[in-house]
């Protein structure tokens, strides 16, 4: 007999749900496991994430070029010695850019990337799992698990290497889903980071720098220069590592009737009850039972175990970053005396005055790669605690050994 209270796997129709069998409506949607925990309680999620930690991109240097000239410059005033201002004392020159000459300063990437949610639930075979109203025998389409096959059950292969659930609300059996591994999206922009390049002009080219009206060629001079841009490094567009999606589980036989059939010694049903009925023991691996306290149930035929309800994802996504461009294509140097010419015998100074350097050259500034981790997270699928119970001799007596005894008793 499987004693009232006592719940079963169903591989039938909503519709189809034997006579004095209930639905357990505790059950859909949900992995039955027998890890510790209350009796019954519900929890688990069929999506998560992962807090990510932080990684960091190094810069790599790069060189950006320009025309081969500053623009010219030109109308300084300058002043004689008693400051006495004359317009135009100097002529236009120019200097050589040497932006390929500048020295580079970048800053690091360095971002905590989180692993987005994602879907993760076990291979799984969906069936309507079903309670004894009052003492039944094992009605037709349903299931139980057991350490070896027997007649009037078969074995249940279309849920072979699958775990039940629960068929979500009114649902029927039959559906599957799921899978093995999982992976998350780890897409991300870092934070800008600024980066400098700065360097020195040529002295000034032209020789005919010199007061306007006549004069001594000005004296020689350079200008500084320094150009900063901030950049993001482009999108990274990947995923993690894959990780499992099996619960800590072990393997054990299911079997299906396909008639109804009375409780042979080992088969095994579901209790979510905190003691067991008479003749039914729990499945700790003690007793000559299976042990299935502690895990999840996948059906196989074939003894294992596996699985596990703490993950991450080992380090990987080895990734660079990079973005192109030219600082706005052009720069200011900084402001400098032309330096002294001489005029009439008389030491001048020309004003300060800056030069613009066009044409900076388009290129890729790029850091170097570095890989991705996240935080390990307890996650389970939607699941309900249970105990799975094994039919032992004393659960065959139907109720009628104590009746019969009574009956030779007169
Ligand atoms: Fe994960
Ligand atoms: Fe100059
Ligand atoms: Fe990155
Ligand atoms: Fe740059």
């Amino acid at each position: 007999m499987i004693p009232a209270g006592v719940i079963l796997p169903f591989d039938g129709n909503n519709t189809a749900i034997p006579a004095g069998w209930s639905r357990d409506t505790r059950f859909d949607g949900r992995f039955p496991s027998a890890i510790s925990g209350t009796l019954g309680q519900t929890g688990g999620s069929s999506a998560h994430s992962h807090t990510g930690s932080t990684h960091t991109h190094q810069p790599n240097s790069h060189v950006h070029s320009s025309d081969e000239y500053t623009s010219s410059a030109n109308g300084e005033q300058g002043y004689s010695s008693n400051d006495d201002p004359k317009s135009t004392v100097s002529e236009g020159h120019r200097h050589k850019a040497q932006v390929s000459n500048a020295s580079f300063s970048g800053n690091a990437l360095s971002d905590k990337v989180d692993y987005a949610s994602t879907t993760a639930l076990p291979p799984y075979y969906e069936v309507i799992f079903i309670k004894a109203d009052t003492d039944s025998q094992i009605p037709a389409e349903s299931l139980v698990y057991r350490s070896s096959a027997r007649s009037g059950l078969s074995f249940h292969s279309a849920s072979q290497n699958r775990f039940l659930k629960g068929a979500v609300a009114g649902g029927n059996a039959g559906g599957t889903g799921g899978s093995n591994t999982h992976s998350h999206s780890v897409t991300h922009t870092h934070t800008a980071v600024s980066h400098t390049h700065s360097g020195t002009t040529g002295e000034s080219t032209d020789t005919d720098r010199r007061q306007a009206d006549g004069g001594s060629v000005i004296g020689q001079h350079t200008h500084t220069f320094s150009f900063s841009q901030s950049l993001t490094g482009d999108t990274f567009t990947g995923t993690s590592p894959s990780e499992t999606n099996l619960p800590t589980y072990t393997n054990l036989g299911l079997y299906k009737a396909a008639s109804q059939t009375n409780v042979a010694v080992g088969d095994i049903a579901i209790t979510t009850s905190s003691s067991n009925p008479t003749g039914w023991i729990t499945c700790d691996g003690t007793n000559g039972t299976p042990k299935l306290s502690g895990f999840y149930v996948r059906n196989s035929q074939t003894s294992g175990t596996g699985g596990k309800v703490k993950h991450t994802h080992e380090s990987g996504n080895s990734h660079t970053h990079s973005q192109s461009h030219n600082h706005g294509g052009s720069v200011t140097t900084n402001t400098n005396q032309g330096g002294h010419g001489a005029y009439g015998g008389t030491l001048k100074a020309s004003q300060n005055h800056s030069h613009t350097i066009t044409n900076i050259s388009t290129v890729n500034m790029t850091w170097q790669a570095a890989s991705m981790s996240a935080g390990e997270t307890s996650w389970e699928p939607p699941y309900i605690r249970v105990r799975y119970i094994m039919a032992t001799q004393t659960a065959l007596s139907d109720g009628y050994g104590p009746a019969l005894l009574l009956l030779l008793d007169r």
